[in-house]
């Protein structure tokens, strides 16, 4: 659903939360409209207007996107009518349109797209589904989430395979060539992030898969950053399977996600996670009862019922961010991060920043510690002055993190900043 007048108005009523009138809010709709054409990443007063389509708090400062990005008001109202519809008149099941839009909007074909509930789930389906088996070998990085952890380390504790490490460099060729001296004749599997939660490096995935693909290893891709954030291809960066969610950066309803697993590698991947909708036929009443065969798509790995109101919500944001133009929504939000980047490193010296500047491999998110400050002690500091950022106790990496998306600005990073200076 696109914004409309209709949609702002019930917005306005239902959630009884706006600091604005309603007609400022449909204009800012309709100025926020773009429909893909360009628009320049420092038109301030365009990315304006565009704020006001959030009901996010304006006492606080969000910095923290990387862990939960809020929702604007066409897809909070969208999501609400859907439900209303659910269960005003009992329709259910209408989730159907929701892998397709999604396919379309990462560069995927509609069936090699599984509904999922969140990251980590996709995680799991794509790691118990991998024919592993004990001793063999799966490379991950020094940087995880631990949603992208426990699964394996899991499948480390049942079934004995083996977990190699490395930590992503300043460059992705540097990246490139610590897992290359990973890999050996036991490996099986490149399990990494695309950007990890810890400094936001954006990893040379493409590359990844490629050196996977010619060693015959497994490609399986912690996505939860890409979708919202990148322009997203996933067929030109060739991975088996990406696990990501619509929670994030894509601004969806909270609790939605989605694994890509590549059309030929559906046969590979073993699925365990099944139920309606699953199967190609099943049969209680044959001798043995049978499976006839798994659904010739990503369904054979989700099954049963669907909360048709979230799915409603998710394809509100695809429509929200297209309407925008992914292509704006990524400068800008790089352009943030530059920004953000930049006054990090004025500090010199007091400031050891994690994230790297090199172009390719830097976006949003920003990280780092405070010579002779601890991360949770500026966390508190931030906090006072309610700026809500995040702190990374990940993998003893103790460090702050910055993650600024479309509803941010210059001047909210200038806060942040001044706070900065007053830690140092
Ligand atoms: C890199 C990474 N992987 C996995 C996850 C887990 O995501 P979810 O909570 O949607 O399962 C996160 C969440 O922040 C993350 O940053």
């Amino acid at each position: 659903m696109q914004f409309n007048r209709r949609n702002f108005l019930r917005s306005a009523t239902v959630l009884a939360a706006l600091s604005l009138k309603e007609v400022d809010l449909f204009a800012a709709a309709q100025q926020a409209k773009t429909g893909g054409a360009p628009v320049a990443h420092d038109d301030e007063a365009y990315w304006a207007n565009v704020r006001q389509l959030f009901p996010l708090t304006k006492d606080l400062i969000y910095l923290n996107n990387g862990t939960f990005g809020p929702s604007p008001y066409p897809v909070i109202d969208v999501t609400r009518a859907s439900m209303m519809d659910a269960d005003q008149m009992g329709n259910y099941g209408a989730y159907d349109k929701t892998p397709p839009k999604i396919a379309k909007f990462v560069g995927a074909n509609d069936d090699e797209i599984a509904l999922t509930h969140n990251v980590t789930e996709g995680i799991n389906i794509a790691c118990w589904g991998l024919p592993l088996k004990k001793g063999d070998e799966v490379i991950l990085t020094t940087h995880e989430h631990v949603g992208n952890a426990v699964p394996w380390l899991n499948r480390q504790k049942l079934h004995g395979i083996v977990i190699k490490r490395f930590t992503p460099g300043a460059t992705a060729d540097e990246t490139l060539e610590r897992i290359s001296s990973l890999i050996t004749n036991k490996t099986r599997a490149i399990a990494c992030p695309h950007i990890p939660c810890t400094a936001g490096q954006v990893l040379p995935v493409k590359e990844i898969c490629a050196l996977a693909r010619s060693k015959n290893i497994y490609s399986v891709i912690d996505g939860a950053h890409g979708p919202g954030m990148l322009m997203l291809d996933l067929h030109d960066i060739g991975c088996d399977t990406y696990a990501t969610c619509s929670h994030k950066w894509m601004l969806g309803p909270k609790g939605t996600g989605f694994l890509y697993v590549r059309k030929d590698f559906q046969d590979t991947l073993q699925t365990y996670n099944i139920g309606a909708g699953g199967d190609d036929g099943w049969d209680m009443l044959t001798n043995p009862p049978a499976i006839k065969a798994y659904a010739p798509s990503a369904h054979r790995y989700y099954g049963g019922t669907q909360a048709n109101g979230l799915y409603a919500g998710v394809n509100a944001a695809i429509d929200f961010m297209e309407s925008i133009g992914m292509q704006n929504i990524h400068n800008r939000i790089k352009s943030l991060g530059k920004y953000t980047q930049d006054r990090l490193l004025e500090f010199g010296e007091k400031i050891e920043l994690l994230t790297p500047t090199e172009e390719r491999s830097r976006c949003a998110v920003n990280s780092f510690r405070i010579k002779g400050v601890d991360y949770q002690d500026f966390y508190k500091k931030c906090a006072d002055q309610k700026i809500r950022i995040r702190s990374v106790p990940e993998n003893g990496l103790n460090c702050s993190r910055i993650s600024t998306h479309i509803y941010n600005n210059k001047q909210e990073i200038d806060q942040m900043i001044d706070v900065l200076k007053k830690a140092v």
